[in-house]
């Protein structure tokens, strides 16, 4: 039972809604039209309640069986928030706002699931409830957990809940899953610097932070290579440095950022404590100060084992179980639908979206070619979780 015919025929309609939000994306909590647009097309639908607001900008959709003797309530989500960079794909549809761009395909996770909606609304044929997830601040701004914490899966009675997310590289309409760790835990790293601004000729005067900085970020690359297991897996990119404003003058601070992406909690918490520990020491060395903070924002995206076995098996109705890879690699891109994941037994799927750029390239496009595959997925998910 390959892709459903209804669901084929919804391509053209789910595309142009998909293109639309493409070309008006908006950020973090701010995406105010596009939940506007979801709300209108659900109360269009025929949604049971559809409630706006929920983490801040979130939408909840709630569509009943045609029956409802099983007490099940199954939630899917999706999430509307673009990125903050400037689009170079030359669409026609391409981003309307220099500086915002969908370059991680979350318009066509939000299409999709509007689909999908759409579908179970007319046909119902299922025994229980799917509570349709639409979230904002997937990119860095924990809206998936301003959801959890304003109490989504307590008022709607969630038991189980699943996520999507495309994957450039993966022929487009297959999908990848594993149980267990999915995506990393993504965590921030800062760095202040103090030491002794003066004249460049003179750095016998000064105490120079620049070179405290290198010898920070060298060091800090000692962490991954020796203190963890090789076995196990650990990132830490220091992706800025800033200091100084003239080529002639040692400047008295500088500033460090970058990221720790970790799939274990016991490396986790040595990156924490050892980032810090490198950081403040090597600066001693020098005789400079630092100060070290190290923020856990998202946790790792941990797939329920029997929840991913069921998911991968709708996948497997939907493109052949030849399609699905059912132990693909972790990956140590960060999601928060990991904070989804903590509040109820469930999993989240890679779905291919074919050879594009990818995520987060200002040349990256979602592939349409992928949604009837991934409004299938979700209708199966329903009808086949929840029989009628
Ligand atoms: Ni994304």
């Amino acid at each position: 039972m390959p892709i459903i015919n209804s669901v084929a025929a919804m391509q053209d309609e789910v595309t142009a809604w998909r293109r639309d939000i493409h070309e008006n994306p908006e950020i973090l909590y701010d995406v105010h039209r596009t939940a506007g647009v979801v709300a209108d097309k659900l109360r269009a639908f025929g949604c049971d309640e559809v409630v706006p607001g929920i983490g801040q900008t979130g939408v909840v959709g709630v569509i009943r069986g045609r029956k409802a003797a099983s007490g099940k309530v199954i939630g899917m989500r999706a999430d509307m928030d673009a990125l903050p960079m400037t689009e170079n794909t030359g669409l026609p549809y391409a981003s309307k706002t220099p500086g915002r761009m969908h370059a991680c395909g979350h318009d066509g996770h939000t299409a999709m699931l509007l689909g999908a909606a759409k579908y179970l609304c007319q046909t119902r044929n299922f025994d229980g409830t799917a509570v349709v997830i639409f979230q904002p601040a997937e990119e860095g701004g924990a809206g998936g957990k301003a959801m959890v914490d304003d109490g989504l899966m307590e008022r709607w009675s969630i038991q189980e809940v699943y996520g999507m997310h495309n994957m450039p590289g993966i022929p487009a309409g297959q999908f990848a899953i594993r149980p267990g760790p999915l995506l990393a835990a993504s965590d921030a790293i800062f760095i202040d610097i103090t030491g002794k601004g003066g004249h460049a000729a003179r750095p016998h005067e000064c105490i120079d932070p620049v070179l405290v900085g290198s010898h920070i970020v060298t060091a800090l690359h000692s962490i991954v290579s020796r203190n963890i297991d090789p076995l196990k897996s650990g990132v830490i990119s220091i992706c800025m440095f800033h200091a100084g404003e003239a080529l002639n003058v040692i400047p008295a601070t500088a500033q460090l950022q970058g990221t720790a992406r970790t799939l274990a909690p016991e490396v986790r918490d040595l990156i924490e404590r050892r980032v810090v520990e490198v950081a403040e020491t090597t600066a001693r060395l020098y005789g400079a100060t630092a100060k070290a903070t190290y923020e856990r924002r998202y946790p790792v995206t941990k797939n329920h084992a029997t929840q991913t076995a069921f998911a991968a098996s709708v996948a497997g109705q939907v493109a052949g179980v030849d399609k699905v890879d059912t132990n693909t690699p972790p990956l140590m891109g960060g999601e928060d639908f990991s904070f989804m994941l903590e509040a109820r037994p469930g999993a989240f799927i890679f779905l291919g979206n074919g050879s594009t750029a990818g995520v987060h390239h200002p040349k990256y496009d979602f592939n349409d070619a992928a949604i009837p595959a991934g409004i299938s997925y979700w209708a199966r998910l329903v009808e086949t979780a929840m029989p009628a």
